[in-house]
């Protein structure tokens, strides 16, 4: 296995950005609609796919590719990002455990090439129909979701034929937990949270009543400002560090 790994560090507006460390009996918290409304992909992202990828050789195979794309969301990442990319495409399966976030998918960026579906890949009956059949995996913004990073990875060995590669992309922390881990100590919120995963407002948010939630909202982008700081426009700063790794089986 060969490894190659980058370090970054963002910045970017962050309340849409959200999710939390799924366990497969539980239902995920993602907002389909909030999500598609981000108008772009962070720079890091397009820089990983069309720079990084790029001058790894990702796209020059002579062999048609199959692709995978884990927590695909709303599908526009998949779309006009990563299946652009590859000239000689047979197939690329999109997978999100959220069926909201499939549906929009296919109803917004349907292609004859992109197969969404509906998969949390911490089951391995979900993906076990493609083992040795993923010629290139990839999947931004997911891994630091999974409760079992080791399986994931595991998984992700088995989907790939030999000489078969991935690339991934996520967060390996923010200052926007520590935030929300902060929020969720004060004895104002305190009792309201009862949740253990805090790397989400979209946990975070069914625990708030819907008289308390604009209080709520203050208290986060106060906690928030304190941990990372603001841009001169206002915007609270979003302090990341970002693991990307390309690996080859
Ligand atoms: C932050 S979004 C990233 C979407 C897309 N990759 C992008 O960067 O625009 C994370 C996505 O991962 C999905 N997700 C989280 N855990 C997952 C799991 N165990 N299996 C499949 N999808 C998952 C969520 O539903 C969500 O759509």
């Amino acid at each position: 296995m060969g490894l190659f790994t980058l370090n970054h560090s963002g910045s970017q507006t962050l309340l849409s950005r959200c999710g939390a460390v799924p366990d497969s009996k539980t239902t995920l918290h993602y907002d389909a609609e909030v999500y598609s409304q981000l108008d772009r992909p962070w720079d890091s992202i397009v820089r990983f796919l069309y720079v990084t990828l790029a001058d790894l050789g990702w796209y020059k195979g002579t062999d048609e590719e199959v692709v995978m794309d884990v927590g695909c969301g709303p599908g526009r990442l998949t779309s006009q990002f990563i299946l652009p990319c590859f000239p000689n495409l047979k197939k690329l399966i999109a997978l999100d455990a959220v069926p909201s976030m499939i549906e929009m998918a296919k109803s917004l960026y349907p292609h004859p090439k992109i197969e969404y579906v509906v998969a949390n890949f911490e089951d391995d009956s979900a993906v076990e129909w493609w083992k040795q059949q993923v010629t290139k995996f990839i999947s931004v913004h997911c891994f630091n979701r999974m409760k079992s990073q080791y399986d994931a990875f595991k998984r992700v060995y088995e989907l790939l034929p030999p000489n078969g590669e991935a690339a991934l992309f996520f967060l390996l922390h923010n200052g926007y937990y520590n935030a929300i881990t902060k929020l969720a100590k004060d004895p104002k919120w305190q009792s309201y949270i009862t949740v253990n995963f805090l790397f989400s407002v979209s946990e975070l948010a069914p625990c708030i009543p819907d008289s308390k939630m604009a209080d709520f909202k203050k208290d986060l982008f106060h906690y928030t400002f304190k941990e990372n700081g603001m841009n001169t426009d206002g915007t609270p700063v979003d302090k990341t560090t970002t693991l990307e790794l390309v690996v080859q089986k």
